[in-house]
């Protein structure tokens, strides 16, 4: 039997409650599949804040790497947004990203038939759409130094820099190329190579790596003209490959291709464990009504098994428990459309178990 340890840290807002659902699909995916699941729970951003002063206690960071793949839900919240801004919940994702290593984050946004009039786009425009963002996820922006809030004569200045050293795009423009070499084989990276000179390096680094990839097409997008191109005709993408920023603002876009942000699961790769969240947030404006969508973190944990345990015939068995389920009707508020049947998270999460148990 194959043993599996499982960091679990369900954060705040909606992500206990979501957290909880894809627990119990992964249960049913040990049952079905002969694994035996541990799970250790642990405190992360705000609900670590309110318990122990900080956001990602060491005794976290101790959880986390003695497990074999981490699940988390999401972090942050308007209790804690005016905190000193080193201890606030979003640090901690951002330092569990840098603390695994996980520099590829996989964001895969792929409509399910049954969804086509959950989208706010007209059903010719999304149909078939199936994109993989790979977004850099430990580096430019957002980690860039100098950052900051400094004095600057009689006023104040803020800083944050974009910066790519050329190993960090090569090892990400090499993660793109071999997803997309397993899918439609074309790769489009998203840059501002007309104006920042980060990414101008980012493009001839990408240029140069794919001479090692030539069964793969490769284009380049000004980030404008993709986030436009994305709504337009989403068809024409398969893998996206971009920069820390693009990829976490292009991905919750590509999330509404599929019906809902509460639809678009992720895996951080790249470490030796590797993380798995969905793309959204902890959704203060929903939690604690039992209302959320917990499919993109049910999807997220079925991602676990492929990329973390090779075993892909777990996401298949979970992909096709959803499938099912959507195809039966049932649906959470955030997804719902006429003649369908509202479910809440908890009866959500309940199905799709069910199904998992039962789906060949
Ligand atoms: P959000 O993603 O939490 O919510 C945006 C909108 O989408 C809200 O209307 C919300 O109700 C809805 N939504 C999100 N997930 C949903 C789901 N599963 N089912 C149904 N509806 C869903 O973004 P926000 O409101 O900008 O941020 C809220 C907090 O979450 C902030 O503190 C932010 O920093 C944090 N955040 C955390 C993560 C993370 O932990 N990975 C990601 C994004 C934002
Ligand atoms: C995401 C989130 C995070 C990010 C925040 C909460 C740090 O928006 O996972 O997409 O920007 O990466
Ligand atoms: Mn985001």
């Amino acid at each position: 039997m194959k043993r599996i340890k499982v960091a679990v840290l369900p954060g705040d807002g909606i992500g206990p409650e979501i957290v909880r659902q894809a627990i119990k699909v992964m249960d049913a995916a040990a049952e079905r599949f002969g694994l035996e699941i541990t799970y250790k729970e642990a405190l992360i951003g705000g609900a670590a804040i309110d318990e122990t002063g900080v956001p990602f206690p060491d005794e976290t960071k101790e959880i986390v790497l003695s497990s074999d793949a981490v699940l988390l839900g999401a972090v942050g919240g308007p209790k804690w947004d005016n905190l000193e801004f080193s201890i606030r919940p979003e640090r901690a994702l951002l330092g569990l990203r840098k603390l695994l290593n996980t520099f590829a984050n996989l964001r895969p946004a792929k409509l399910y038939d049954e969804l086509i009039d959950a989208s706010s786009l007209k059903p010719e425009i999304i149909k078939g759409v199936d994109i993989m963002v790979v977004r850099e996820l430990n580096s430019g922006i957002y980690f860039g130094i100098p950052k900051g809030i400094f004095v600057d004569g009689d006023e104040r200045v803020g800083i944050n820099t974009l910066r790519y050293k050329e190993h960090e795009v090569e090892r990400i423009a090499r993660v793109a190329f071999e997803v997309a070499r397993k899918r439609g084989k074309k790769v489009t990276s998203v840059d501002k190579a007309n104006v920042l000179e980060a990414t101008v390096l980012w493009r001839e680094v990408v240029e140069r790596v794919h001479k090692e990839y030539e069964d793969v097409e490769l284009n380049h997008m000004y980030v404008d003209n993709a986030a436009m191109q994305i709504i337009r005709w989403p068809k024409q993408f398969d893998v996206i490959v971009t920069t820390n920023m693009f990829g976490d603002i292009l991905s919750d876009a590509c999330a509404m291709l599929t019906g809902s942000l509460g639809m678009l699961p992720s895996a951080s790769i790249g470490g030796k464990i590797g993380l798995y969240e969905p793309i959204h947030g902890s959704a203060p404006d929903i939690a604690g009504q039992n209302i959320a969508n917990p499919i993109a973190t049910i999807n997220s944990a079925a991602m676990m098994f492929t990329y973390s345990f090779d075993m892909p015939e777990v996401e298949e068995a979970i992909d096709k428990a959803v499938r099912s389920v959507l195809a039966k009707g049932y649906r959470t508020k955030d997804i719902y459309s006429e003649g369908c049947k509202l479910v809440s998270t908890e009866e959500m999460g309940d199905l799709i178990a069910e199904e998992v148990k039962i789906a060949k």
